[in-house]
């Protein structure tokens, strides 16, 4: 696979596409009396939602203006492909756009992301969705302006999925970042370890680490705006670099953003457990504004599995790793992802599972059962778990983990912890929702002595991207609940 460079001479072009997109909507615009709207529906990971967040700003480039519900001119699908049921979903919601489509003539519907890097997925959308107007692979994402106007000129469906890496420096096309209380920054693109399940490294490509003085720019001016949060991108953060020949390592990287003035939290996924090292945890201990909370997916806790898995560690290791960061952050929190019915995992293999994940005493975790992906080397295995056996361990895994989860959330009562505000709860009015520095989710209620007196109608939205002190009253299996004490930041 060829790994290209942008150049800000490419991005020129780029930017003369965004400028003739400008004048034909704008012309749209005019003749049907209305503005020209967009939406862009959004899978998967936190990659992904960056992404979109960038595909969010060239739009916005083009003029189009933002649509709140799922009807627009200009309709995005941004697919994830880790699993099955992603992929369900996408063909599902496609289907429901055919009618809009007949009755706008000039909607435009493309899709991108993971999902069409996999040849079946494109086939169908060619032969079941003609009416969709453009695909295109992730790799191609800084090219959006540019294919969206070839393909408004071709007026056929236009299918740009290549096996290009491209390297784009992201200040080429800044996002627009849908969140007040945390930045997602991708400090690198692909990976490179093939897990025998996994899909990421066809979809995604090699890994390509962004440099490190424009990371460092970045989040900069995010601490300059304002952001408390940001939070560190890449499928395998502490390889950062190593791809590039670059001096700077992961912990430079960290120690280096920790050092930004304004910036009270830094958080980072993934941690692949072959390449995290000792560093890292010492940096989780000591800088105060590092999040004391390591993702570190296990995916199984049987050596046979992981060996099959191509995981590269054992369990032995990994619990070392495990028991380093209790010992020297007494306060973290350890999540992680496990994979349940692997390709010949016998009941033995999952009760190693099942033990390790008693070891450790996961404060969460994502748990998933397994789906065989076109093109990787576990869907051609053929000791394929029944459905069956793969729920019904998941359901136990489940049991085990939620228990824990819940004795996790216990032991924060009665203690003060400091939590950035994410806005209002979804589920109730008048109480706010944030993420303690261990990443617990903690919902909380304001005493009426602190909203401040005669200012109206108590309004969420204004302590979103806040810091404040939450006295811990009670535990729920997935968060906690408790009372504000102060806010940090005014
Ligand atoms: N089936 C089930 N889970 C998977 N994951 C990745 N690929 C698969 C698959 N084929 C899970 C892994 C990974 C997380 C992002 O998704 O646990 O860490
Ligand atoms: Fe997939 Fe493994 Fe890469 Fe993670 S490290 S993205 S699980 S191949």
């Amino acid at each position: 696979m060829a790994i290209v460079k942008v150049s800000s001479e490419d991005m020129k072009v780029v930017s003369s596409a965004i400028l003739s997109l400008c004048e034909y909507f704008r012309e749209l615009s005019a003749k049907n009396n209305r503005k020209i709207t967009f939406y862009i529906h959004t899978y998967g990971c936190q990659l992904n939602e960056s992404d979109s967040e960038k595909l969010h700003a060239m739009c916005l480039a083009m003029g189009l203006e933002y649509s709140k519900d799922e009807h627009a001119d200009v309709v995005l699908f941004n697919t994830c492909a880790i699993r099955e049921n992603a992929e369900d979903r996408l063909f599902g919601n496609l289907g429901a756009y055919k009618s809009e489509k007949i009755s706008n003539r000039n909607m435009i519907i493309a899709v991108c992301g993971c999902m069409m890097k996999i040849e079946d997925n494109v086939s169908r959308i060619k032969n079941s969705f003609p009416y969709v107007d453009l695909v295109f692979d992730p790799q191609q994402l800084h090219k959006f302006p540019l294919l969206l106007l070839s393909s408004i000129n071709r007026k056929k469906q236009l299918i740009e999925v290549g096996d290009v890496d491209y390297i784009t420096d992201d200040s080429l096309v800044p996002p627009n970042r849908l969140r007040k209380f945390r930045a997602l920054v991708p400090i690198m693109y692909g990976c490179n370890n093939f897990c025998t399940y996994c899909v990421v490294p066809n979809a995604r490509g090699r890994e390509r680490s962004r440099e490190f003085q424009p990371i460092i720019n970045e989040i900069t001016t995010l601490a300059r705006e304002g952001y408390k949060e940001v939070m560190l991108l890449g499928q395998n953060v502490n390889s950062y670099g190593k791809d590039a020949g670059f001096k700077e390592t992961f912990p430079d990287l960290l120690r280096a953003i920790s050092n930004i003035e304004g910036l009270s939290r830094v958080r980072f996924m993934t941690s692949h457990p072959k390449d995290l090292n000792r560093e890292v945890i010492d940096i989780m201990a000591t800088c105060k504004n590092i999040e004391t909370h390591l993702h570190l997916p296990v995916q199984s806790g049987s050596d046979a599995i992981l060996t099959r898995m191509n995981r590269h560690y054992n369990r032995e290791q990994y619990l070392e790793i495990v028991r380093y960061f209790r010992s020297i952050v007494p306060n973290g929190s350890i999540s992680t992802d496990i994979i349940v019915g692997f390709p010949g995992e016998t009941e033995e293999d999952f009760q190693d599972t099942l033990s390790l994940v008693d070891e450790v005493k996961y404060d969460s975790a994502f748990t998933f059962q397994y789906s065989p992906r076109p093109g990787t080397e576990a869907a051609k295995y053929e000791d394929q778990i029944p459905h069956d056996v793969v729920t019904e361990r998941f359901g136990r895994l489940l049991k085990l983990q939620n228990e824990l989860t819940y004795e996790s959330n216990q032991r924060l009562i009665g203690s003060l912890q400091e939590v950035l505000i994410e806005g209002e709860s979804s589920t109730a009015t008048n109480i706010l929702t944030g993420r303690t520095r261990s990443n617990h989710l903690v919902n909380f209620t304001i005493p009426d002595s602190l909203k401040g007196e005669g200012e109206g109608e108590f309004d969420a939205s204004s302590y979103e991207g806040k810091l404040c002190n939450v006295k811990i009253t009670n535990a729920r299996p997935y968060s906690v609940e408790g009372l504000m004490e102060n806010l940090i930041d005014g």
